[in-house]
């Protein structure tokens, strides 16, 4: 189980980290030396010591200096914040594989949302930790130190003391400013991303809007969001409008208390002008390291809190995974099923699914399942990938328990087209070719054929190449389906499930579609789930379920004969035709 915590990640970079403080700490000597130069010009223009060239000599040693703290400054960046990048950019490819890894009912318990909102605000609330914020605590603790120790020893300790007073003020300020910001400016973001999902749903659903005349409801909902983001905005505003002067206010109070304290040393003699101006310069630079304790202080606090969720994310398992030792060929499997008494519900709280599913399917054999909606066909099928796991000894593959088989064979050899069959936003050919998309062409184009829907493909201007999704075409329910066949078939595999995947074809394409499947599958298992007898009929054996429960099997003449609710199923369907017809 991988964990992680800040230790680790500066370890990992530690080199990259290393240098970059030193070229931090390069800026802030640099910068600590410019009010040092201003202190000799001051006390050299007040003594008259200054001729032309050492006005040129003044200008150049800013100019050096300046160039200096640009140079190092560029270099701390790359070597602070970019490596936070690389960071970032590792733990979201872990993050990513790992979630990669787990099983079908995390996901199911997870909003895509909360998955989305830890892959970017949890990975970014690190980065900023393990860069602006490295860069503003080691700024915070070398600036401040150094330049107290220089006022100190250089100037004066008791003007020193007397103008750093209000100086923790600011710190205080950001820390707490820095709190209410980062909620504000969560709420706005909120509201922004409320308002952009409402514009994409409406986009997306524009055709239901039209239809139902919805526009001017949907503008006026649109209006509300927009004005709510808004508010939130300006309430941000608000908040930095007062942040800023606050600690003005309090870095204005050191100002004053040198001005006032600082001007009489100057009258008294006590230090020279040149210190004066130094001390006034150091003054101002420390407001800087000021604040960025405060912001450190929270960014660390969200790090922290955003490494707790991503670890607790990280020692999720998947809870079906492949017995340690188990050895299996795959040209073993045969596509012999077995079913043993079966019985299954989600999880211990739900309800059951399946009960005492008792059944033997050979290989080669077509086998069918008929049942009303919610009657745990398509948990069946799911059953047999292994998506959910079962107790020992209720299903067998090839006389093996399912649990011992394992899941690179199972995905291997099993070919699934599921009910709410999914496309994903690429080629047509991409789409068919998912399990490789090294598969030649003309296999690729082959399966579309024995789909039936190759000349549907060939009808669009791109034919294969056709893009599909928001930005490419949309296909209709019947091609998706098909496709999803396609994408089914080209594995050529040892057992073929169909969940409910021909409902949307009109019945002459369908048995099309079964006559070549036939062939295809002639030695292969096929499983399929329908709703309509036509799909099934010729299957060798039919089990319909009804309640989680196989209430009839046989084939299609025997279950006619004993006018349960196969037959009750049968003539609703006759009579609704004969409906469609007249
Ligand atoms: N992931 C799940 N978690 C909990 N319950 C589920 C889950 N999936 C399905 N169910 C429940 O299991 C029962 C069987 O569902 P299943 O999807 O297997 O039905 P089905 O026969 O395929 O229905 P349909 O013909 O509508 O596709 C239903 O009561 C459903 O609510
Ligand atoms: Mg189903």
């Amino acid at each position: 189980m991988q964990q992680y915590d800040f230790k680790y990640f500066f370890l990992k970079y530690k080199k990259r980290y290393l240098l970059g403080v030193v070229w931090l700490a390069l800026v802030d000597i640099l910068q600590l030396i410019i009010p040092q130069i201003l202190r000799l010009f001051t006390d050299d223009l007040q003594e008259g010591l200054l001729d032309g060239a050492g006005l040129v000599r003044y200008a150049f040693f800013i100019i050096l200096v300046a160039g200096g703290t640009a140079f190092f400054r560029f270099l701390w960046r790359l070597y602070i914040n970019g490596t936070a990048r690389k960071l970032e950019r590792d733990l979201r490819n872990d993050l990513y594989s790992h979630l990669q890894r787990l099983s079908p009912s995390y996901f199911q318990h997870q909003k895509t949302g909360d998955l989305m909102a830890h892959a970017t605000n949890d990975i970014n609330a690190i980065r900023r930790a393990t860069g602006p914020g490295v860069v503003m605590l080691a700024d915070a603790i070398l600036l401040t130190i150094a330049t107290i120790a220089i006022l100190i020893f250089t100037i004066d300790i008791r003007l020193t003391l007397m103008a750093l007073i209000p100086l923790p003020f600011i710190s205080l300020v950001s820390v707490h400013f820095g709190k209410i910001i980062h909620k504000k400016f969560k709420s706005v973001q909120e509201a922004f991303s409320n308002l952009s999902d409402k514009a994409q749903e409406n986009f997306s659903g524009i055709r239901v809007v039209k239809a139902f005349a919805r526009e001017k409801k949907e503008v006026e909902r649109f209006e509300v969001s927009n004005k709510n983001n808004f508010l939130r905005n300006v309430d941000l505003i608000k908040t930095w409008g007062l942040f800023r002067p606050l600690v003005q206010f309090f870095s204005g109070l050191s100002f004053l208390v040198v001005i006032w304290y600082g001007g009489r040393l100057v009258i008294l003699r006590t230090i020279s002008l040149g210190d004066f101006v130094a001390f006034i310069s150091y003054l101002g630079m420390l407001t800087w390291p000021m604040m960025a304790l405060g912001f450190v202080i929270n960014i660390i606090q969200r790090g922290r809190a955003s490494l707790d969720r991503l670890n607790a994310i990280f020692a999720e398992e998947p809870d079906i995974y492949d017995f340690p030792g188990t050895d299996f060929d795959i040209s073993e499997l045969r596509g012999e099923i077995t079913f043993d008494d079966l019985t299954f519900s989600y999880s211990k709280d739900d309800e059951t699914v399946l009960q005492d599913i008792n059944l033997e399917i050979a290989a080669g054999d077509t086998v069918a399942f008929l049942g009303r909606t919610g009657s745990g066909k398509s948990t069946i099928a799911r059953l047999l990938l292994r998506m959910y796991n079962t107790d020992p000894g209720e299903i067998y593959l090839d006389g093996h328990d399912i649990r011992e088989v394992p899941l690179r064979v199972i995905r291997e050899e099993m070919a699934y087209v599921p009910q709410d069959n999914f496309l994903f936003s690429t080629t047509i050919a991409e789409n068919i070719a998912f399990h490789d998309p090294e598969t030649p062409r003309e296999k690729i184009e082959q399966a579309a054929r024995e789909a039936c829907v190759y000349k549907n493909i060939k009808d669009f201007t791109h034919g294969f190449d056709t893009i599909l999704g928001e930005r490419g075409v949309t296909l209709s329910g019947g091609q998706q389906q098909r496709v999803a066949l396609a994408r089914a078939l080209i594995k050529r595999p040892k057992i073929l499930m169909l969940d409910d995947s021909l409902s949307a074809v009109d019945t002459k394409t369908e048995e099309e579609i079964l006559q070549n499947l036939e062939s295809i599958m002639a030695k292969r298992t096929t499983i399929l789930i329908a709703h309509r007898i036509s799909t099934i009929k010729n299957a060798d054996r039919i089990f319909v379920l009804d309640r989680g429960q196989i209430i009839e099997r046989g084939d299609h003449e025997s279950l006619l004969e004993k006018e349960g609710l196969y037959y009750d199923i049968y003539q609703k369907q006759l009579l609704e035709e004969k409906l469609e017809e007249s």
